[in-house]
């Protein structure tokens, strides 16, 4: 099974930079890839290079209300939506792709308040499963900031949750928050990734504040990373996530035996 990764941690830790490095460090060892944007503030398609102009072509799929409410079955008023909605030709209709990598922008995926059951909501959480039922394709899905929409479900679904933190201990905090949450969930979890390293001792500093959680990997500052929206395909931090992603596959291979 190709991995299926959900990408979560505090705001500006450098969720996005990773999740389009692993899918560009995933297309380059071969594996077919989707890279999914369930953050409303989508920018993973810039982050992949995408050109402006296809960019700006895109409507996040939360905000097509009328398509979801057809497919939940309610679009003529009905009160009851279809549990197992059909998704399968969302995919191939509103997936762009640029550089042979195909972007989902899913938008806001988990709707703010407890235990929403909306229709809309219902048939985009039906596509994740999809999703992340495809055998052959690995997902890496960027998830928004925070750990406040973890409990809705999206990322339930996913092989493993990489959670980020960068050096500082408020970012730490959050990520012991949002993995403690996860596995509270069921969510699998390798440990953190400490991103923006400065130090080889970064590790050890930060490790008062994750709550005994393991880290999984250490990624540089690199500077390179300032100079462009796109994430670099060569350099210090591409080579930190080449490794992240074949300990993460070592990881996922032991996990399923
Ligand atoms: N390893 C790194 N070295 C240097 N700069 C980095 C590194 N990782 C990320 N950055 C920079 O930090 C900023 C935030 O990164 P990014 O957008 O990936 O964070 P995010 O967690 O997705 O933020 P948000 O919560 O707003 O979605 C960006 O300017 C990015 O270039
Ligand atoms: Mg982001």
């Amino acid at each position: 099974m190709s991995p299926k990764v959900a990408v979560a941690g505090k705001g500006g830790v450098g969720k996005t930079t990773l999740s389009a490095a692993l899918v560009r460090s995933l297309a380059r060892s071969g594996q077919r890839v989707l890279a999914v944007d369930a953050d409303p503030n989508n920018c993973l398609g810039r982050a992949l290079a995408f050109p402006e102009h296809l960019l700006d072509s895109i409507t996040p799929l939360s905000d097509m209300k009328q398509l979801l409410a057809e497919r939940a079955g309610t679009a003529e008023g009905g009160g009851f939506f279809a549990l197992s909605p059909p998704v399968q030709d969302l995919l191939d209709k509103y997936a762009v792709e640029h550089d042979g990598i195909p972007l989902l922008v899913m938008g806001t995926v988990d709707q703010p308040g407890a235990g929403c059951v909306c229709p809309e909501s219902a048939v985009l959480k039906a596509l994740v499963r999809y999703l992340v039922g495809l055998g052959d394709v690995s997902l890496v899905v960027d998830m928004e900031a925070g750990l406040e929409h973890l409990g809705r479900g999206t990322a339930r679904h996913v092989g493993a949750l990489l959670v980020v933190t960068d050096p500082a201990p408020a970012s730490a905090r959050t990520a012991a928050r949002v993995a403690r949450l996860a596995k509270g969930l069921g969510l699998r979890l390798p440990g953190v990734v400490l991103n923006k390293a400065t130090t080889p001792d970064a590790g050890t500093k930060v490790r008062p504040y994750l709550d005994g959680l393991e880290v999984f990997a250490t990624l540089p500052s690199d500077p390179a990373l300032a100079e462009s929206e796109a994430v670099p395909a060569s350099g210090p931090y591409a080579d930190a996530v080449e490794e992240l992603r074949a300990k993460l596959a070592q990881w996922l291979a032991s996990e399923d035996n």
